[in-house]
């Protein structure tokens, strides 16, 4: 099978998406006579030449980060310059099309509008769509030691093999990865408690220092002046 992904993480190489892919990758390489090639929507100079690869190939995944409850703005140029690269009646046997999408927040929920729109955008293509693989929680597993990443790598990577040889995502992979839509009642009572122990800020905490914007964290840029 010949697969293009596209990455449609702004951070390109060092993002969580690129982490995930790789390891969808590993597992979509076991079959020997598979091949793909890895884009990064980041370079957005090239997006005409990334849609020519994806009328190419006979599948194509589009993983990106969720961001404000949507998608990056370098995901949704490029799905605009495929869809003026795609005349649906006329290309013939476009590849199928799967999206991952990877989240901040842990409940598969605020990933579940975008979603559907990912399905309308493959019909509309003219496309057969695959399925969407979401995950929340994926925020800070560059920091994690590995010990924790383990079976999300290890789900990925059989997503990937599975992939590899169905050209669709396993249906029971795909449920255990996005997990439950909203936290248990258990759930929201531990967050409520890592909150008031301040454990559950500390991550953005940290990560506004690194960037000298704690001193200015309760800003209000868009307030109207009086
Ligand atoms: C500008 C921006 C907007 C974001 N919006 C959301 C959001 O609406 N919901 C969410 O769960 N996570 C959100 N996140 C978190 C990212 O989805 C999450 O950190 C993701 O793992 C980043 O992946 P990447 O390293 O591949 O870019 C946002 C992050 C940024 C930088």
């Amino acid at each position: 099978m010949r697969l293009v992904l596209y990455n449609g993480s702004p951070r390109g190489r060092i993002s969580n998406t690129a982490i995930l892919l790789d390891h969808f990758i590993r597992g979509f390489k076991a079959s020997e006579e598979n091949s793909f090639e890895l884009m990064y929507l980041n370079q957005v100079k090239s997006h005409q030449d990334f849609a020519e690869k994806f009328r190419n190939a006979q599948a194509a995944i589009i993983a990106f980060p969720l961001y404000g409850d949507s998608m990056p703005t370098i995901v949704k140029d490029f799905i605009e310059t495929l869809g003026t690269k795609i005349d649906s009646g006329k290309t013939p046997m476009l590849p199928a099309l799967g999206f991952i999408i990877q989240s901040g927040f842990p409940e598969a929920i605020h990933s579940r509008y975008i979603e559907k729109y990912c399905e309308k955008l493959a019909l509309r293509l003219g496309t057969r769509y695959i399925g969407t693989v979401i995950r929340g929680g994926v925020e800070g597993i560059q920091i994690k030691p590995l010990f924790l990443n383990r079976r999300l790598f290890i789900a990925f990577s059989s997503l990937g093999r599975h992939f590899g040889v169905t050209k669709e995502f396993h249906p029971i992979i795909t449920r255990k990865l996005a997990g439950r839509d909203k936290m248990s009642a258990l759930g929201r009572f531990m967050f409520h408690i890592l909150k008031m122990t301040g454990l559950a800020d500390m991550y953005w905490k940290m990560n506004l220092k690194k960037h000298g914007a704690y001193n200015r964290r309760f800003d209000q840029p868009y307030k109207p002046a009086l």
